[in-house]
């Protein structure tokens, strides 16, 4: 590809659309970067920073008039959603209007771990009501899941050296024995490789695996008392059992309340252990099997941050702790992961 791509990215401040962000605009000889924000987030210093870094930031109402949306996706080639897990619907409008704007290349927030649809994770099924929009449109896409971020997936140690970064803890949880191996990537290398995948036409209207290593929760303990020197005594074990239920409780709780965080993140987490740890979908055989690209296939060139080197960033102190800015959520999540 010769000349620049024009790329919107509606989630610049949030996790996953940061880390698109940063890459992208890493490459200005490779993309113009705008950002769409919400009017309610305006004013906030999150936005002020994308302001610094590129000359467009759009302020709209993704669910205000389809009109407005459309002009500012008008001459866009690739259209990036980072929207948060409980607003995947809010994308169905924007599908309407990328096809309506002509964009060349749509990537709905996908973004998760590998799984089927219909039932196993209720987030997959509400971003497959947004991929059978995008299918009814006709609408040129690319599909996007990851591994499970390092930045989450780490252990906490006995010294407590590493809780500064930990979203929760401490986070000692062991799932069905540890044995099923995951993808996982480091969410700073997510971008990068997002970047790769809306540069290659082999991508265009696929699913797309991107990761790094494959490791067992067993595996990412001993490589953090390896890189720590620190033993790991305390596990706290939770049964494949256990793990059923606690989805089925979560899932009930997340129905009774649709609009409350606290009552839909168990849920969110309780879909996740049950597809990475009972179910054991997220590796790249069945990633492969369900039809997507893989990122090691496509990228040979490409060498991503192993959960090793990310670990021993991590005791240097230098990984940033995740959703900073919800830290109180989390706390009042303590202990139910
Ligand atoms: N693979 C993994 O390990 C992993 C881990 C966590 C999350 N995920 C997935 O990644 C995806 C993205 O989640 P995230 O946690 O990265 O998101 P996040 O940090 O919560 O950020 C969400 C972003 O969407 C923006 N947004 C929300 N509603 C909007 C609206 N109506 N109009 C404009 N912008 C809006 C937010 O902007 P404001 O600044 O206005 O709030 C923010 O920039 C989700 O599907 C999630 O499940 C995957």
């Amino acid at each position: 590809m010769t000349s620049k791509q024009r790329v919107l990215i509606l989630g610049a401040t949030g996790q996953t659309g940061k880390s698109i962000f940063d890459a992208l605009v890493a490459e200005p000889e490779s993309f113009e970067v705008e950002a769409l924000v919400r009017p309610s987030s305006a004013e906030k210093p999150e936005v002020k920073g994308l302001s610094r870094v590129v000359s467009k930031v759009h302020v709209i109402d993704i669910s205000g008039p389809i009109d407005e949306l459309v002009r500012v996706m008008t001459g866009v080639d690739v259209f990036i959603s980072g929207i948060d897990a409980m607003s995947q619907l809010a994308q169905l409008q924007l599908v309407r209007a990328a096809k309506q704007a002509g964009v060349k290349r749509f990537v709905p927030c996908a973004f998760i771990t590998i799984a089927p649809p219909g039932g196993v994770m209720a987030l997959r099924d509400s971003k497959e009501e947004v991929y059978q929009e995008i299918w009814r449109q006709f609408l040129p896409y690319t599909i996007i899941d990851v591994g499970y971020w390092h930045q989450i997936s780490f252990p906490t140690l006995p010294s407590g050296r590493v809780d500064y970064a930990s979203v929760i803890t401490p986070n000692i949880n062991i799932h069905a024995g540890g044995t099923a191996p995951n993808m996982l990537v480091d969410l700073r290398d997510l971008g990068r490789l997002v970047a790769r995948i809306i540069k290659d036409p082999r991508t265009l209207n696929h699913f797309v695996a991107a990761y790094s290593d494959v490791l067992s929760e067993n595996e990412i303990y001993s490589v953090m008392e390896e890189v720590s020197g620190e033993k790991i005594v305390e596990r706290k074990h939770i049964s494949a059992e256990e793990i059923i239920t606690q989805r089925a409780e979560a899932t009930a709780k997340a129905k009774a309340e649709p609009g409350n965080w606290l009552a839909q993140t168990p849920l969110f987490l309780g879909d996740y252990n049950y597809n990475k740890y009972v179910r054991g979908d997220n590796t790249p055989a069945y990633a492969k099997y369900l039809g997507y690209l893989d990122t090691r296939e496509l990228y040979p060139d490409f060498t991503p941050t192993s959960f090793k080197e990310f670990a021993k960033e991590l005791l240097k102190g230098g990984i940033e702790r995740p959703y900073g800015r919800y830290r109180e959520r989390f706390e009042a999540l303590k202990g139910g992961k």
